[in-house]
Formats: C-alpha cells, structure tokens, sequence
C-alpha cells in the first residue's frame, strides 16, 4: 500500500481476498469504511475502471466521502472529486462514485449502470432485494477489469438475516470460501451454470490498534451499551442484537436430548392422545409457512413438523399454488410418522384466506377433494399474538419453555430469532421481514393461549470467542447455499 495509510492485519487479510464476495466486520470500530475506501484504489490505474460505494441514504454517505477526501488526495494528489456527481475522477480516466440506495428513483437511478467494483458499507441497513439489484449492476464497465463486491457491516438492521445467512455467518467457519451454483436462462434459452464464491472475514475493534491508541476510550463506550448491542457492537455476535424482538430464544445444540434452556430439540415420539394443530400463513411471491403443533396435557407444545414454500432464497416464495398446497399438506399429514393415522388434525389459518371477493376463497379451494385441507380463521390479533410467543418462548427455573421446535423445523428456527422491531410501531414485529412462520405460530398460540410467563433465562456467560476466531476454518468447503 502506501506510507499515508498502511492495512492492518485484518484490513490486509480482506484486501488479499480473491473471492467474488467478500463480508468483512461484524462490529463497531473494526476499520471498515477504511477498508472499503482503499480496496476501491485497487484497479485506478486501468481507464475505463469504474468503482462504486454505496450506503443506505447520502447523510451516511457523507463521513465516508470526508474520509475519502482525506485519503485520496493525499495518495493520488492529482485525482479531482466532483460534489455534484459525487464522484472521484482519477488521471487514467477511472472513477470511484458515492451513490445511496434510498431514494424515490433508486431503480431507474441505478438503471444501465456497470461498476467493476461494488461496496456496500453497512450492507445489513439494505434489504436483499436492494441488495441483489446493485449485485446485478456489478459487472464489467470494460476490458481488463476484475468484477468483485465487498460488503461490510454491523450486526442488527433489517438485512441482518439475509447477510448472516448468506456469508454463512454462525453456520460456516469464518474465513471459509463458500461456493454456490445457479442456473441461469439466456434469451435463446441455453441454460448457463454460474458459479460464484463467497467468505466472511471477522473483524472488531480489537483488531483495530490504531482506534484504540488514538481513542482509548472507545472501548468503555461500547462496553456501557446495553447488552444486546454491547455484545454486537463490541464482540460482533449476530445471535443477539439492538431491535431483536425475541432475544430470549435459545439454540443449544448441547441440550438437544434434555431439552434443558434450548428452544431447539432433537424430535421424539409423539403420544397419540395429545392434541395436534396445524397453523398456516399464505404466501405465493412470499413463503407460505404450515407448522404442526404437538400440544400436551399441560398445554406445553412442541413444533414437530414445517413446510415451508420458498426458493431458498430467504424471503423469495417458489410460487407454488395453493391446491397444491393442500396437496403437500396432504402428503405430510400421510406419511409424517407423528401424523399419519391421527384422527383429528385442527387446522387454523390466516384470515385473508377465507376471502371470497375474487370468487372463490384458498380455504375453499384446500378443503376440496382429493386433498380435504380444512381450516379456520385464526386470531390475527397482532399485539396479544406476538406477548403469546414470549409466554410461551420463557424459561421457568428448570430450563423448561412452553414450547420447543424439532430440529428439523429449520425456517421457523432461523427466522424467529431474527425478526426485528418495527421502526414506526416500535412495539411490533417489523411485517417486511421474514415473519411467515412466525405469523402462522401466532395464529396457533393465539387458539390455545396460556398465562403471562416470565422468562428466568440466567445471565448468559460472557462471550468468549463470539466470531469463533480461534476456530481453526482455513479450509475451503463446497456447498450449495443462497
Ligand atoms: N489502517 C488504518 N490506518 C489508520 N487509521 C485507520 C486504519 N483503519 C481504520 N483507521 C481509523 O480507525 C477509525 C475507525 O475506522 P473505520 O471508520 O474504518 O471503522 P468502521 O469499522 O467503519 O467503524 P463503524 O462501525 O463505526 O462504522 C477511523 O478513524 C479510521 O480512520
Ligand atoms: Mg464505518
């Protein structure tokens, strides 16, 4: 690099990085932005070179183009900046562009541009289809250039799904090339296989000695944060954070078998006399998400079975129709092995489904032969639905909630812990985000409530290696994922 700025060992490990994607940070302070702004020097000196680095509006825009003022002149003194296209022309004729995502006109400002290389700062402020609309403007302006994306961020905000599930972030060992296929249809209708790779390199301000010599303080700012943000900001956990609407959920691979302060457990025989409950949301662009819920004596319930219509895509519904819906349904509700044979399945649903201004109404068309799919309206109570999940999700002294998921129910696992709060409703669940499965639990706790519950969670141990840093995950592994 140069002598005005020089990386340090995390900033160099992602600047080395030769993957189609790559995320970098995870927590506050860990030299970021600086990455972002240096790895976009990286091809200046080709002419028809085009960078772009993005944030969500133009006032978060602006600290990052005071600093890029700071450095770019002093690296590349002969480079001008111009305000009103927000735009660094360099001598070569390459040019690196600040641009924001919200506005009015984001497509059509976006519309027929190429920008060799992409970064998005703060990509969790994004929504994954913002993000996957300027995925598809990074391409090549010209010859010679090399196509990339680089993304950093903090935990929290409400692309916190998406980004921790598509840099494998709690699921796939930091700094670990991740590879993924999709096919794609040209015009003529020849089927390519693209293939892309991705990695997720960790950083916190502890990896920044320069923040901290200059600003020894900054460490006990974030330390007095309150906890969930605290353990984000300073440790970069993604299991906990600012806006979560269910912090108290727990996934505990160790007490799978005991079942002891985990919402997640290994699946068991269910006992023929309980009652089961089927709850559904519809969805057709967005998932449709069905839950079986195992209820005992003591109203203590378990979801042991899910069907869930979605591309793979977090958010993406496959566009399956609804009777052949009822159809899958159907299947499961045959050869599941905790329901097949059962008498009395109960099935509860979402209101909009009984709607019959269109003719004839989904519930109608499920409770048709051959598949018999027959369900009632459920409470769509928004408030009383979403305290039924806390009750219920509260551990008692013992380690013992009112209601655990099979660990085969992966979407409502992976979902209901990253639900956020909405920004005007502040005391809701935020409905842009990935709440199907959570809705269609609503509607089944809202038909068997149980009393308020305090939760007697203890006090977490404090985080040891968050980022699993220590892991040692150099290796490269091949998997399909999103
Ligand atoms: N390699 C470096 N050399 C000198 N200073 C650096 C370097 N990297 C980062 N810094 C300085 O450390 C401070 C924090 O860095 P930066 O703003 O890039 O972190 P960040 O991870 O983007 O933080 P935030 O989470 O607050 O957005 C800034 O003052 C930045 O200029
Ligand atoms: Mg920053």
């Amino acid at each position: 690099m140069s002598d005005i700025w020089r990386p340090q060992p995390k900033q160099e490990m992602v600047l080395r990085c030769w993957q189609d994607e790559a995320a970098y940070g995870g927590a506050a302070g860990g030299g970021k932005t600086d990455y972002l702004l240096m790895e976009a020097l990286d091809q200046i000196d080709i002419p028809n070179y085009k960078g772009v680095i993005v944030r969500k509006t133009y006032p978060q825009l602006k600290e990052v183009i005071e600093r890029s003022r700071v450095l770019y002149k002093q690296i590349c003194p002969a480079a001008r900046y111009n305000g009103t296209e927000h735009t660094w022309h360099f001598p070569s004729g390459a040019s690196i562009s600040f641009k924001q995502v919200r506005s009015a006109s984001f497509a059509s400002d976006w519309q027929g541009l190429s920008f060799d290389f992409l970064g998005v700062d703060e990509a969790t402020h994004l929504t994954l289809q913002e993000f996957l609309y300027l995925l598809s403007r990074n391409r090549p302006s010209g010859p010679n250039t090399k196509v990339y994306c680089r993304l950093t961020s903090n935990p929290g905000g409400i692309g916190h799904g998406w980004f921790k599930a598509r840099y494998g972030i709690g699921t796939v060992p930091p700094m670990t090339t991740m590879w993924t296929k999709s096919k794609v249809t040209d015009p003529n209708g020849k089927t390519h296989e693209v293939v892309r790779s991705k990695i997720f390199i960790p950083a916190t301000v502890f990896d920044n000695q320069e923040l901290l010599n200059n600003n020894p303080g900054y460490l006990a700012t974030l330390d007095q944060l309150p906890q969930a943000e605290r353990d984000a900001l300073l440790y970069g956990s993604w299991d906990s954070f600012s806006g979560q609407v269910f912090s108290e959920f727990r996934d505990d691979p160790n007490h799978y078998d005991d079942g002891k302060f985990t919402h997640v457990i290994n699946p068991f025989e269910i006992p023929p006399h309980w009652k089961i409950l089927r709850c559904y949301d519809f969805g057709y662009t967005r998932p449709s998400a069905c839950l079986w819920i195992a209820v005992n004596e003591e109203k203590r319930k378990y979801v042991i079975r899910e069907f869930y219509t979605w591309t793979g895509t977090p958010d993406v519904g496959n566009k399956m129709h609804h009777v052949d819906q009822a159809a899958k349904i159907h299947e499961i509700e045959s050869t599941d092995p905790n329901l097949k044979n059962r008498n009395i399945i109960d099935g509860v649903a979402d209101p909009a489904i009984f709607d019959k201004s269109r003719g004839i109404s989904i519930a109608d068309d499920m409770a048709k032969a051959p598949n018999y799919i027959i369900w009632r309206s459920g409470d769509h109570n928004r408030m009383p639905g979403k305290m039924q999940v806390h009750y219920h999700l509260a551990f008692d002294e013992d380690g013992d909630p009112m209601i655990q998921f099979f660990k085969g129910c992966k979407n409502i696992i992976r979902t209901l812990p990253e639900l956020i709060y909405d920004e005007t409703n502040v005391e809701d669940v935020d409905s842009s985000t990935e709440d199907h499965a959570y809705d269609a639990l609503r509607y089944g706790l809202m038909d068997d409530p149980i009393t308020p519950r305090a939760n007697k969670l203890p006090e977490m141990p404090k985080y040891g290696d968050p980022l699993h840093l220590r892991d040692d995950g150099k290796n490269v592994i091949r998997f399909n994922h999103f």
